[in-house]
Protein backbone atom coordinates (compact mmCIF):
# COMPACT_ATOMS: atom_id res chain seq x y z
CA UNK A 1 0.00 0.00 0.00
CA UNK A 2 1.22 3.09 -0.99
CA UNK A 3 1.45 5.91 1.50
CA UNK A 4 0.82 8.94 0.45
CA UNK A 5 1.58 11.35 3.21
CA UNK A 6 5.24 10.17 2.77
CA UNK A 7 5.26 10.61 -0.85
CA UNK A 8 3.94 13.85 -1.31
CA UNK A 9 6.74 14.88 0.67
CA UNK A 10 8.75 12.72 -1.57
CA UNK A 11 7.49 14.26 -4.16
CA UNK A 12 7.34 18.27 -3.03
CA UNK A 13 11.55 17.65 -2.81
CA UNK A 14 11.70 16.66 -6.18
CA UNK A 15 9.28 19.35 -8.20
CA UNK A 16 11.21 22.06 -6.17
CA UNK A 17 14.75 20.48 -7.14
CA UNK A 18 13.57 20.69 -10.91
CA UNK A 19 12.75 24.01 -10.70
CA UNK A 20 16.49 24.30 -10.95
CA UNK A 21 15.65 24.31 -14.90
CA UNK A 22 13.44 27.06 -15.12
CA UNK A 23 15.93 29.34 -12.98
CA UNK A 24 17.97 30.68 -16.52
CA UNK A 25 17.44 33.18 -18.92
CA UNK A 26 19.42 31.12 -21.54
CA UNK A 27 16.45 28.73 -22.69
CA UNK A 28 15.64 28.17 -26.68
CA UNK A 29 11.58 28.29 -27.97
CA UNK A 30 10.40 26.38 -30.96
CA UNK A 31 7.28 26.72 -32.09
CA UNK A 32 5.08 22.79 -32.23
CA UNK A 33 3.10 22.73 -35.33
CA UNK A 34 4.20 25.67 -37.15
CA UNK A 35 2.01 27.46 -34.30
CA UNK A 36 3.04 30.54 -33.73
CA UNK A 37 0.92 30.40 -30.38
CA UNK A 38 1.83 27.60 -29.12
CA UNK A 39 5.42 27.13 -28.55
CA UNK A 40 7.76 24.95 -25.98
CA UNK A 41 11.43 26.22 -24.56
CA UNK A 42 14.70 24.00 -23.77
CA UNK A 43 13.45 24.51 -19.91
CA UNK A 44 10.20 22.54 -20.25
CA UNK A 45 12.10 19.34 -22.04
CA UNK A 46 14.86 19.75 -18.85
CA UNK A 47 11.93 19.51 -16.30
CA UNK A 48 10.29 16.63 -17.72
CA UNK A 49 13.15 14.46 -18.32
CA UNK A 50 14.71 15.22 -15.00
CA UNK A 51 10.84 14.40 -13.30
CA UNK A 52 10.50 11.33 -15.33
CA UNK A 53 13.07 10.09 -13.92
CA UNK A 54 13.15 11.24 -10.33
CA UNK A 55 9.27 10.22 -9.97
CA UNK A 56 9.37 6.50 -11.53
CA UNK A 57 12.88 6.12 -9.62
CA UNK A 58 10.61 7.25 -6.39
CA UNK A 59 7.55 4.77 -7.28
CA UNK A 60 9.08 2.08 -9.61
CA UNK A 61 6.82 0.16 -12.22
CA UNK A 62 4.43 3.59 -12.10
CA UNK A 63 3.86 4.78 -15.57
CA UNK A 64 4.45 8.26 -16.62
CA UNK A 65 2.31 10.73 -19.06
CA UNK A 66 3.74 14.17 -19.66
CA UNK A 67 3.30 16.93 -22.37
CA UNK A 68 6.39 17.01 -23.89
CA UNK A 69 6.72 13.99 -25.73
CA UNK A 70 3.30 12.88 -25.19
CA UNK A 71 3.89 9.43 -23.12
CA UNK A 72 1.26 7.49 -22.64
CA UNK A 73 0.88 5.20 -20.01
CA UNK A 74 -2.56 4.47 -19.24
CA UNK A 75 -2.56 1.11 -18.75
CA UNK A 76 -0.46 1.29 -15.59
CA UNK A 77 -1.73 1.08 -12.13
CA UNK A 78 0.18 3.98 -10.95
CA UNK A 79 1.16 6.56 -13.14
CA UNK A 80 2.22 10.45 -12.80
CA UNK A 81 0.63 12.61 -14.83
CA UNK A 82 2.55 15.76 -15.43
CA UNK A 83 2.92 19.51 -17.02
CA UNK A 84 6.53 20.48 -16.84
CA UNK A 85 6.22 24.20 -17.52
CA UNK A 86 2.74 24.84 -17.19
CA UNK A 87 1.84 28.70 -18.36
CA UNK A 88 4.96 28.27 -21.25
CA UNK A 89 3.94 31.43 -22.64
CA UNK A 90 4.30 33.48 -19.13
CA UNK A 91 7.77 31.78 -19.01
CA UNK A 92 9.27 32.53 -22.38
CA UNK A 93 7.93 36.19 -21.44
CA UNK A 94 9.09 36.66 -18.16
CA UNK A 95 6.01 36.94 -16.30
CA UNK A 96 6.57 34.73 -12.98
CA UNK A 97 3.54 33.29 -13.67
CA UNK A 98 4.22 29.56 -14.44
CA UNK A 99 3.65 26.05 -12.31
CA UNK A 100 5.52 23.07 -12.47
CA UNK A 101 2.34 20.49 -12.20
CA UNK A 102 2.90 16.94 -10.62
CA UNK A 103 -0.40 14.98 -10.29
CA UNK A 104 -0.30 10.98 -9.70
CA UNK A 105 -3.07 8.41 -10.43
CA UNK A 106 -3.78 5.44 -8.93
CA UNK A 107 -6.12 2.74 -10.30
CA UNK A 108 -8.94 5.28 -12.19
CA UNK A 109 -8.75 7.72 -9.14
CA UNK A 110 -5.92 11.10 -9.01
CA UNK A 111 -5.07 10.71 -5.75
CA UNK A 112 -2.04 13.19 -5.04
CA UNK A 113 -1.00 16.65 -6.46
CA UNK A 114 1.70 19.46 -6.21
CA UNK A 115 1.43 22.38 -8.10
CA UNK A 116 4.89 24.76 -7.96
CA UNK A 117 5.31 28.74 -8.79
CA UNK A 118 9.07 28.80 -8.52
CA UNK A 119 8.62 32.79 -9.52
CA UNK A 120 7.38 32.92 -6.29
CA UNK A 121 7.97 30.09 -4.23
CA UNK A 122 4.44 29.04 -3.75
CA UNK A 123 3.95 25.59 -3.39
CA UNK A 124 0.45 24.01 -3.91
CA UNK A 125 -0.47 20.20 -2.44
CA UNK A 126 -2.81 17.66 -1.69
CA UNK A 127 -3.68 14.29 -1.04
CA UNK A 128 -6.63 12.03 -1.02
CA UNK A 129 -8.73 12.38 2.06
CA UNK A 130 -5.96 14.36 3.56
CA UNK A 131 -6.60 17.82 2.74
CA UNK A 132 -5.32 20.48 0.56
CA UNK A 133 -1.86 23.00 1.37
CA UNK A 134 -0.59 26.22 0.42
CA UNK A 135 2.59 26.61 1.84
CA UNK A 136 2.55 24.78 4.95
CA UNK A 137 -1.38 25.98 5.64
CA UNK A 138 -4.64 24.24 4.89
CA UNK A 139 -6.89 25.46 2.61
CA UNK A 140 -10.50 25.75 1.56
CA UNK A 141 -12.05 27.24 -1.06
CA UNK A 142 -14.03 30.59 -1.11
CA UNK A 143 -17.88 30.90 0.50
CA UNK A 144 -18.63 33.06 -2.41
CA UNK A 145 -22.49 33.51 -3.91
CA UNK A 146 -22.30 33.64 -7.67
CA UNK A 147 -22.59 37.24 -8.10
CA UNK A 148 -19.55 38.10 -6.19
CA UNK A 149 -17.65 35.30 -7.94
CA UNK A 150 -14.89 35.96 -10.18
CA UNK A 151 -14.27 33.43 -13.08
CA UNK A 152 -10.86 32.47 -14.53
CA UNK A 153 -10.81 31.01 -17.84
CA UNK A 154 -9.51 31.50 -21.18
CA UNK A 155 -10.77 31.32 -25.27
CA UNK A 156 -8.89 27.80 -26.02
CA UNK A 157 -5.41 28.37 -26.60
CA UNK A 158 -4.65 25.26 -29.02
CA UNK A 159 -7.73 25.10 -30.81
CA UNK A 160 -8.89 29.05 -31.29
CA UNK A 161 -11.99 27.42 -33.75
CA UNK A 162 -13.52 26.95 -30.16
CA UNK A 163 -12.83 30.20 -28.80
CA UNK A 164 -16.28 31.97 -30.05
CA UNK A 165 -18.22 29.12 -27.75
CA UNK A 166 -15.93 30.49 -24.95
CA UNK A 167 -16.51 33.88 -25.56
CA UNK A 168 -20.10 33.35 -25.37
CA UNK A 169 -19.62 31.18 -22.37
CA UNK A 170 -17.63 33.86 -21.11
CA UNK A 171 -20.19 36.90 -21.72
CA UNK A 172 -23.00 35.12 -20.25
CA UNK A 173 -21.42 34.11 -17.20
CA UNK A 174 -20.21 37.93 -17.23
CA UNK A 175 -23.10 39.07 -17.37
CA UNK A 176 -24.05 37.58 -13.84
CA UNK A 177 -20.78 37.30 -11.80
CA UNK A 178 -18.18 40.24 -10.68
CA UNK A 179 -14.96 39.98 -12.48
CA UNK A 180 -12.86 37.64 -14.76
CA UNK A 181 -8.90 36.70 -14.75
CA UNK A 182 -7.07 34.97 -17.46
CA UNK A 183 -3.44 34.28 -15.63
CA UNK A 184 -2.33 32.44 -18.79
CA UNK A 185 -1.23 28.98 -16.42
CA UNK A 186 -4.33 26.54 -15.81
CA UNK A 187 -3.09 24.71 -13.02
CA UNK A 188 -1.64 27.60 -10.75
CA UNK A 189 -5.71 28.72 -11.63
CA UNK A 190 -6.65 26.12 -10.37
CA UNK A 191 -5.33 26.13 -7.05
CA UNK A 192 -6.28 30.18 -6.90
CA UNK A 193 -9.60 28.53 -6.37
CA UNK A 194 -8.77 25.94 -3.67
CA UNK A 195 -7.36 28.87 -1.68
CA UNK A 196 -10.48 30.92 -2.35
CA UNK A 197 -8.57 33.97 -4.81
CA UNK A 198 -11.08 33.18 -7.51
CA UNK A 199 -14.14 30.72 -7.16
CA UNK A 200 -15.25 29.92 -10.51
CA UNK A 201 -13.28 28.26 -13.50
CA UNK A 202 -13.90 26.97 -17.28
CA UNK A 203 -11.70 25.94 -19.51
CA UNK A 204 -12.90 24.03 -23.09
CA UNK A 205 -10.05 21.82 -23.75
CA UNK A 206 -7.41 20.88 -21.19
CA UNK A 207 -4.88 17.92 -21.54
CA UNK A 208 -4.86 15.54 -18.46
CA UNK A 209 -1.38 17.60 -17.27
CA UNK A 210 -3.22 20.63 -16.69
CA UNK A 211 -5.83 19.74 -14.80
CA UNK A 212 -4.64 16.28 -12.62
CA UNK A 213 -2.54 17.53 -9.84
CA UNK A 214 -5.15 20.23 -9.37
CA UNK A 215 -8.05 18.26 -9.09
CA UNK A 216 -7.09 16.48 -6.23
CA UNK A 217 -5.99 20.04 -5.03
CA UNK A 218 -9.60 21.48 -5.71
CA UNK A 219 -11.39 18.63 -4.63
CA UNK A 220 -9.29 18.40 -0.81
CA UNK A 221 -10.27 22.29 -0.84
CA UNK A 222 -14.13 21.46 -0.77
CA UNK A 223 -14.47 22.93 -4.20
CA UNK A 224 -16.19 20.62 -6.88
CA UNK A 225 -14.50 19.46 -10.22
CA UNK A 226 -16.33 18.58 -13.64
CA UNK A 227 -16.01 17.92 -16.75
CA UNK A 228 -18.94 18.12 -19.96
CA UNK A 229 -20.03 15.10 -22.20
CA UNK A 230 -21.63 15.78 -25.08
CA UNK A 231 -23.28 14.44 -28.61
CA UNK A 232 -26.64 14.17 -30.45
CA UNK A 233 -27.65 17.63 -29.53
CA UNK A 234 -27.18 17.52 -25.50
CA UNK A 235 -24.12 18.26 -23.15
CA UNK A 236 -24.16 17.64 -19.42
CA UNK A 237 -21.79 17.47 -16.36
CA UNK A 238 -20.20 14.87 -15.29
CA UNK A 239 -17.76 14.35 -12.31
CA UNK A 240 -15.52 11.51 -14.38
CA UNK A 241 -12.84 13.09 -15.44
CA UNK A 242 -11.16 12.05 -18.83
CA UNK A 243 -7.76 11.16 -17.96
CA UNK A 244 -6.73 9.78 -21.72
CA UNK A 245 -7.55 12.60 -24.55
CA UNK A 246 -8.40 16.75 -23.29
CA UNK A 247 -11.77 17.66 -22.43
CA UNK A 248 -13.52 20.65 -21.02
CA UNK A 249 -12.90 21.50 -17.19
CA UNK A 250 -15.39 23.36 -15.24
CA UNK A 251 -14.71 24.27 -11.52
CA UNK A 252 -16.17 26.15 -8.84
CA UNK A 253 -16.52 26.78 -5.00
CA UNK A 254 -19.86 24.58 -4.43
CA UNK A 255 -21.71 22.35 -6.43
CA UNK A 256 -24.65 25.21 -6.57
CA UNK A 257 -22.24 27.49 -8.55
CA UNK A 258 -20.80 24.50 -10.52
CA UNK A 259 -24.72 23.50 -11.61
CA UNK A 260 -25.30 27.22 -12.37
CA UNK A 261 -22.27 27.61 -14.48
CA UNK A 262 -22.36 24.25 -16.30
CA UNK A 263 -25.63 25.50 -17.00
CA UNK A 264 -24.65 28.32 -19.37
CA UNK A 265 -21.65 25.77 -20.63
CA UNK A 266 -23.76 22.89 -21.52
CA UNK A 267 -25.81 25.42 -23.36
CA UNK A 268 -23.01 26.77 -25.35
CA UNK A 269 -21.70 23.41 -25.99
CA UNK A 270 -24.70 21.42 -27.09
CA UNK A 271 -24.26 22.00 -30.53
CA UNK A 272 -20.47 20.96 -30.96
CA UNK A 273 -19.12 18.06 -32.83
CA UNK A 274 -16.63 15.62 -32.40
CA UNK A 275 -14.76 16.70 -35.31
CA UNK A 276 -14.94 20.46 -34.27
CA UNK A 277 -13.14 19.72 -30.95
CA UNK A 278 -10.34 17.45 -32.00
C1 LIG B 1 -1.71 26.23 -21.17
C2 LIG B 1 -1.92 27.19 -20.04
C3 LIG B 1 -3.03 28.15 -20.40
C4 LIG B 1 -4.31 27.45 -20.75
C5 LIG B 1 -4.09 26.44 -21.83
C6 LIG B 1 -2.98 25.47 -21.42
P1 LIG B 1 0.82 25.31 -21.43
O1 LIG B 1 -0.70 25.29 -20.82
O2 LIG B 1 -2.27 26.53 -18.86
O3 LIG B 1 -3.34 28.99 -19.33
O4 LIG B 1 -5.26 28.39 -21.17
O5 LIG B 1 -5.29 25.75 -22.05
O6 LIG B 1 -2.78 24.54 -22.42
O7 LIG B 1 0.69 24.99 -22.88
O8 LIG B 1 1.38 26.64 -21.18
O9 LIG B 1 1.45 24.20 -20.67
CA1 LIG C 1 -0.45 23.20 -19.60
CA1 LIG D 1 3.23 22.87 -20.52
Amino acid sequence: MIDLLKLVEQVKDIVREASKFTRTDSFSITEKEGESWNIVTSADVAVQDFLQQKLQELVPGSGFEGEEKHMMDIDKEICWIVDPIDGTTNFARGMQQSGISVGMRQGKDLVLGVVYNPDHDDLFWATKGNGAFHNGKRVHVSKMDFEHSVICTALSLYRKNLAEICSNVLNETYQQCADFRRFGVASLEMCYLAVGRVDLYFEIRLYPWDFAASAVIIREAGGCISTVKWGNGKAELSDDLILDVPSPILIANSRANLERLGSIVTKHMAGLTEADYK
